[in-house]
């Protein structure tokens, strides 16, 4: 397997279809405002995307709940939009990658409706369904009952309108356990191999892969589920150049190990995402001890780092591990957080051995809007997935319908950010970031498979890192000043610096750094 050499240049941008950008005031986003803001994307420096799922789907977990995964939603448009969407992002260099809901579709998809017939037929055995309506719960799998007219309950993967597909299991010991090898688990591989071709014949770069470690169930040593995504890895690779795979796995090492070309560190999974993002007076999830971007300074790098230093070790020269800035699961960093602490987050972000995934709408800091009420299966969730703040026009230059149509509410403090206001702003959180990816895509010993050497001890605060032979790097999220005497003798260029400078004394440097400061500084 080999990694595609442009994945380590790529700075990703999430899109949540629905709350991008709306081209034909429907309240709702779609693809040709996808298209419509490429150009912006562009200017900010990304150069791939990742699309939550824009599929045919009841929307009541936001299109994770596929009806018909060879279709475009009619909301966002039809699969030409998405053709040209795929063209037009090329003729900019910017890669599109979709999600791949693997694991469970939703119970109005035509598979499920024909599984759930008592009559046997081709579809019987793409889900997994005990013999029993009355047999519901075995173990950790949930299985639902009671809503159809075959005779059994069928397993669930996540809410209850989503059936799980049939993958087999690892270690069947129940009677309506088939194996990995039985038919119905080959033909539901088979499948998904064919959802996957169809958007690769049309120019999709890759996939984010949904929940990815879910698929075969009561797998305790992992061998079938790397045995699945290792042959998908092999398929790809024999059919499709350069192509991604990107999963949802939140354990790097096994994900690598899987065939998948990069894997995040989250909320869930190995520890030391939430020790970074997440203290006790985090809206969602709410962590157990103060994280470390935290002006309070009482949080520990080290609490990241031992997770991070092992995982990164572990899947050298084979793929990435990914940090993202937030995504639609999880409240947005801008929780508990200003301009100031949000730079710092973004500085560390852009500058660390990680492939980078920019939440939309991370860029400007926008807000996580607390108790909105649940939209498509959201609940806590729906606060970070409000509509692009794009300007101070009506429903915030994300849409033309009228106000009451937007899918979403808009932020309504009058502080909401914009990229209007931002851009129009040289001191923003926008242009530091726009900055920053430039640095990444100019300056090699940022990309992430350049070496990375921790030159601080203790919790981290300020945590000062080398990067190559080129760079020095010092982040300092608590509101304290600090100063570092490093043994080294040469020059430090400031690169992008803010209360952060390096003074030179006959035993070494000596590093200055105030309240949430950072600093990026070429060295010889
Ligand atoms: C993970 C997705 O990110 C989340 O939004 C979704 O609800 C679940 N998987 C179920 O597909």
């Amino acid at each position: 397997m080999s990694t595609p050499a442009w994945l380590k240049q790529a700075v990703f941008y999430q899109v949540y279809p629905q709350s991008f950008f709306d081209s034909n005031a429907d309240g709702i986003g779609d693809l040709e405002g996808i298209v419509t803001k490429l150009d912006y994307l562009t200017e900010l420096g990304v150069n791939a995307l990742w699309i939550n799922p824009c599929f045919e789907s009841p929307f009541r977990d936001a299109g994770y709940d596929v009806s018909n995964y060879l279709s475009v939603a009619s909301r966002y448009g039809d699969n030409a939009a998405l053709e040209r969407l795929v063209a037009e992002a090329h003729r900019r260099d910017i890669r599109v990658c979709l999600d791949l809901v693997a694991g469970h579709t939703s119970d109005q998809h035509p598979w499920f409706i024909e599984s759930s017939r008592p009559e046997t037929n081709e579809y019987s055995d793409r889900y997994i369904w005990t013999h029993s309506p009355w047999f519901t719960v075995d173990g950790d799998l949930r299985f639902i009952s009671g809503t159809t007219d075959r005779t059994g309950a069928f397993a669930i993967n996540f809410f209850a309108h989503q059936p799980a597909l049939n993958y087999g299991f690892g270690e069947p010991n129940r009677s309506y356990q088939q194996g990995y090898d039985e038919p119905g688990p080959c033909a539901t591989r088979a499948a998904l191999k064919e959802v996957m071709a169809f958007w690769l014949d049309r120019g999709v770069d890759g996939f984010r892969v949904d929940m990815a470690a879910s698929l075969v169930k009561r797998d305790p040593h992992g061998i079938h589920i790397r045995r699945l995504w290792r042959d998908v890895r092999q398929w790809l690779d024999a059919n499709y150049t350069e192509r991604v795979l990107i999963a949802e796995w939140g354990e790097p090492e096994r994900a690598i190990d899987a065939g998948f070309d990069v894997d995040f560190m989250l909320h869930f999974g190995v520890p030391g995402y939430d020790a970074l993002f997440f203290g006790p007076e985090s809206r969602f999830p709410p962590g157990r001890t103060a994280c470390y971007f935290d002006a309070s300074a009482e949080g520990d790098f080290r609490r990241f780092w031992e997770t991070f230093s092992f995982q990164h070790e572990r899947i050298r020269g084979k793929g990435y591990l990914s940090i993202p800035s937030g995504n639609h699961d999880i409240q947005r960093p801008s929780v508990g957080r200003d301009r100031a602490d949000l730079k710092v987050i973004q500085t560390f972000l852009l500058t660390w051995p990680q492939v980078p995934f920019l939440y939309y709408g991370d860029e400007i800091g926008m807000r996580y809007l607390a108790d909105l009420p649940s939209k498509e299966g959201g609940y806590e969730r729906t606060g970070s997935r409000t509509p692009m703040q794009w300007d101070d026009s009506a429903l915030a230059g994300f849409s033309g319908a009228p106000e009451q149509l937007s899918h979403l509410p808009i932020d309504p403090s009058p502080e909401r950010p914009t990229v209007a206001a931002q851009r129009a702003d040289e001191d923003s959180l926008w242009h530091h970031v726009e900055r920053l990816i430039y640095l990444r895509q100019t300056e090699p010993d940022l990309l992430p498979d350049a070496p990375i050497e921790l030159l601080s001890e203790g919790n981290g605060y300020p945590l000062v890192y080398r990067r190559g032979e080129t760079l020095l790097i010092a982040i300092n999220p608590g509101s304290h000043t600090h100063e570092v005497r490093l043994e080294r003798t040469g020059d430090a260029e400031p690169v992008l610096a803010y209360h952060c400078r390096v003074g030179h004394e006959d035993s070494g440097w000596i590093l200055h750094i105030g309240a949430r400061g950072y600093g990026i500084f070429g060295i010889r």
